[in-house]
């Protein structure tokens, strides 16, 4: 089922509300937990997600030093989530480390690299970043990295998950948020695709959020959603 590959992101401010939307939409398997809903509210929605047999993605997307990451990564390990997300730039021995303060627990997390955030631009990386590679060039430096150094996969736009799967091959997991259904508005999200390129180009899970949890009717979004990826109810 193509449903089974779409994240819903609870970017939500507090628990009650996160709750709500996971009653809401009992067809959504796999929800993601980030930095709004966390740092509100800390991991309580954690066992919660678990109980209601939900797969979990939490994306906090962590920066440091190799030292903290690991202990970052030691610590996610007691929550038991499917996914959890750390900045490739942080480096080698970073992404290293953290790999290295799970790898000898019978299961862990998959490890995945954020490549450029699918909110910024060529323009954001060459003025104000000063990146002196091309955006998609530098995605897959990124993705080569992350790679490189042992993660499960990258987060990265629908733009590029086709060159990136051509590269990295068929078990490297490409994860991409930036995915706008026909009828929805792209907010901040700049490097967008529709849900249906977004899997025919070779992504394994879309992130999508505000279209469907914004939407004034999110039950009729998911629904609409379904539609459009073809699937009958
Ligand atoms: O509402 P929307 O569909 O734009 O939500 C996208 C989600 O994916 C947000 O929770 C955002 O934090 C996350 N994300 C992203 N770009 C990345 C990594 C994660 O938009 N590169």
């Amino acid at each position: 089922m193509k449903t089974e590959r779409i994240i819903v992101p609870l970017d939500v401010p507090g628990v009650d509300e996160a709750i709500s939307l996971i009653k809401l939409l009992p067809q959504v398997s796999f929800w993601k937990v980030g930095l709004e809903l966390f740092i509100a509210a800390g991991s309580y929605i954690l066992p919660y997600l678990k109980e209601q047999n939900k797969r979990i993605f939490l994306d906090l997307k962590l920066h440091d030093i190799p030292n903290t990451m690991a202990g970052a990564c030691r610590a996610v390990l007691k929550y038991q989530v499917d996914l959890l997300t750390l900045h490739a730039v942080a480096g080698r021995s970073a992404l290293q480390a953290s790999l290295g303060a799970m790898q000898d627990r019978l299961s862990r997390p998959k490890l995945l690299g954020v490549t450029v955030l699918t909110s910024l631009t060529a323009q954001d990386l060459a003025f104000d970043l000063k990146i002196p590679l091309e955006l998609s060039q530098y995605v897959l430096s990124l993705a080569l990295l992350s790679q490189e150094s042992g993660l499960d996969g990258v987060i990265c736009s629908p733009l590029e998950v086709q060159k990136l799967r051509n590269i990295c091959g068929s078990d490297f997991l490409l994860i991409c948020p930036g995915v706008r259904p026909t009828w929805s508005s792209q907010g901040d999200q700049r490097r967008t695709m529709t849900p249906k390129q977004a899997i025919q180009a070779g992504a394994d899970y879309l992130v999508i959020g505000r279209p469907i949890t914004l939407a004034k009717d999110p039950v009729a979004a998911w629904y609409l959603l379904e539609e459009e990826l073809g699937e009958n109810r």
